[in-house]
């Protein structure tokens, strides 16, 4: 048996939109974009939305776009993809990393205040906090915005992991100065490349909308570049298969949520293994499946296990080395072994399982069958 780590979920609705288009004069910058962005701001309940070409530009130009810039710092986590970060890195700011809550996996959001007085006793500005919703599951907002308003510091939230997810029945990406959400064929909802910046600030909207279309004006002439911009645009094909997937959000979230519930009936009760779970007043958008084996296996020993899935035809993966210590930001900042402990405990013992909304019950049989052999035969080495 062969089972992917991630699968996309096309119907006829996403082949019809995007067909539409191939019939259509426009293939840029037509009616599917703005189609697309109305949508979207109308599911999030925010006033602009600006689709891009990944999440990475998103974060990009979310950034640029706030004012972060050269010799800023900008808080965030080292546990996550390495977009969230390199965004910082684009415009010459220093990521400040604030070690993981273990339960959560994403920032531990008391410990910021301690890291903020470092900084400024080091003579650094904070200038924005970029909080990830690591794996669709959200991050502690109430006390993260407080500590924003009372430092003045600006949030971009990277909910490219987690549209859907709510906390305190407050859709993740409503609470930032700007959200980025991205659709690579593994997340929630695809667009095959793509990325969607939200937001209420008209001004900032503007801007980024200008940014991603290289810099030009809002008087519509192709020729006329007002500032340094990209080509950050997202194509009319991207946009139709993304609003046809943005109008079967609640199925979606709904199949991942069924994925994860068997995962978990049939996980439950193991000694060996953290199940990913989600605390009071969150709601998670299943993003991805990860396990996390328990203190007495070594990284040693999930490398063997995930070799061993593999083996048996099962897509899976170590979600993820922590970002710190990846070659070049060691390289440029110095990190090493031991500057986040919690991260770094925990990125040794993840195992991301395949996790599609047409993951069968007797594929998920397949994988846990096997990761519980594979978990039996690494503990009693
Ligand atoms: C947390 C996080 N941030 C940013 C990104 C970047 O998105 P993209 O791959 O669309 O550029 C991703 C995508 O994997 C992500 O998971």
């Amino acid at each position: 048996m062969k089972i992917p780590l991630s699968n996309p979920d096309i119907t006829d609705l996403e082949r019809g939109y995007v067909a539409k288009v191939l019939e259509s004069p426009h293939l840029s910058l037509g009616p599917m974009l703005s189609e697309f962005e109305r949508a979207f701001a109308s599911y999030m309940g925010s006033r602009h939305a600006i689709a891009v070409n990944s999440g990475t530009s998103g974060l990009h130009l979310a950034l640029r776009g706030l004012g972060v810039g050269e010799g800023d710092s900008v808080l965030t986590s080292p546990f996550s993809f390495i977009a969230s970060a390199n965004c910082i890195l684009f415009e010459k700011a220093i990521p400040v990393f604030v070690d993981i809550d273990p339960q959560t996996y994403n920032f531990d959001v008391t410990k910021i205040e301690d890291v903020l007085a470092r900084l400024k006793k080091n003579a650094q500005r904070p200038k924005a906090i970029l909080p990830v919703h690591v794996f669709g599951r959200p991050c502690d907002m109430s006390p993260l915005m407080e500590l924003a308003k009372s430092h003045s510091l600006t949030i971009i939230e990277d909910a490219c992991e987690a549209i859907g997810a709510e906390y305190k029945g407050k859709k993740v990406g409503t609470f930032g100065d700007a959200t980025v959400f991205a659709f690579y064929p593994n997340k929630q909802i695809t667009t095959g490349e793509g990325g969607m910046i939200i937001t209420d600030n008209e001004q900032l909207s503007r801007l980024c909308k200008s940014l991603r279309n290289q810099g030009r004006s809002e008087d519509g002439s192709w020729l006329a570049h007002k500032r340094l911009g990209y080509n950050y645009r997202l194509s009319e094909i991207n946009c139709a298969l993304g609003l046809a997937q943005l109008e079967r959000i609640e199925e979606i979230l709904e199949k991942r949520r069924r994925v994860a519930a068997v995962y978990a009936e049939k996980l439950n009760g193991m000694e060996e293994l953290h199940l990913p779970g989600c605390g009071a007043g969150e709601k998670v958008s299943w993003f991805v499946y990860v396990v996390r084996l328990t203190d007495k296996y070594t990284r040693q020993d999930r490398d063997k296990i995930l070799e061993g899935l593999r083996a048996a035809g099962i897509g899976c993966n170590n979600y993820f080395t922590p970002i710190h210590l990846q070659p070049f930001y060691r390289g440029m900042f110095g990190f090493s072994e031991g500057d986040f402990p919690v991260t770094e405990h925990i990125a040794q013992r993840t195992i991301a399982l395949p996790f599609f909304n047409s993951l069968t019950e007797g594929q998920i049989d397949y994988i846990t069958e096997n990761l519980k052999r594979l978990l039996f035969k690494e503990a009693l080495r």
